[in-house]
């Protein structure tokens, strides 16, 4: 039961969609339409607005950390887990928008920090070292995906790997027109665009 409730709290707090609400609220319109499509804070970025990207970004993070840590505090370790993943299930598939949301990267960065800091901070200097190398936002997200389990696993941790990978698998496949393109080569740098993905 404990569980169950960790997963439907995971699942509400991941689902609210802080990057179209924000633009929304600034008076951008949806930010569906602009960019990728994407409602993180990469895309919000797109809009020119880099107050709104980053308090999307602290948004997106700050609701995987309070998933984890909620559950945690009421139901112990395999509901944080359990809340953690739900929370980013609830921000790729929002009920409130069709099912369609966003990538999870930020709230997977926020839920891996809860759950383990090191393995967070660990994805957290990847993430930074491939973007600074590429400047492109969706490279350095997957390069992250790929190391974070191997990680967790050169550490010992078995569990904690297959959460990473569970995280990870779920962020890749959000990133299908994300890979097309970058294998494309038409994957923009960092920077205001107009694509819709
Ligand atoms: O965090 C999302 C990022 O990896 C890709 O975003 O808008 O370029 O598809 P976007």
């Amino acid at each position: 039961m404990s569980l169950l409730l960790a997963a439907l709290l995971g699942y509400l707090l991941g689902s609210v969609p802080y990057g179209l609400l924000l633009t929304r609220a600034a008076g951008l319109g949806d930010i569906r339409a602009i960019g990728s499509g994407n409602i993180g804070a990469t895309n919000v970025l797109r809009t020119g607005n880099k107050k709104l990207a980053a308090a999307t970004l602290a948004l997106d993070v700050l609701k995987g950390v309070a998933a984890l840590l909620i559950a945690r505090a009421a139901w112990g370790e395999d509901a944080a887990l359990v809340a953690g993943f739900a929370a980013m299930a609830g921000h790729a598939f929002p009920v409130w928008l069709g099912f369609k949301g966003g990538k999870g990267v930020a709230t997977g960065a926020g839920v891996l920090l809860a759950a383990q800091w090191w393995l967070g901070l660990a994805a957290l200097l990847t993430w930074i070292a491939v973007f600074a190398a590429t400047r492109i936002s969706s490279a350095a997200a997957l390069a992250t995906c790929a190391i974070a389990p191997v990680i967790a696993i050169l550490f010992g941790d078995v569990k904690l790997a297959l959460f990473a990978l569970g995280l990870a698998a779920l962020i890749t496949w959000r990133h299908k027109a994300n890979i097309q393109r970058l294998m494309a080569g038409t994957e923009p740098k960092s920077s205001f665009g107009s694509r819709k993905a």
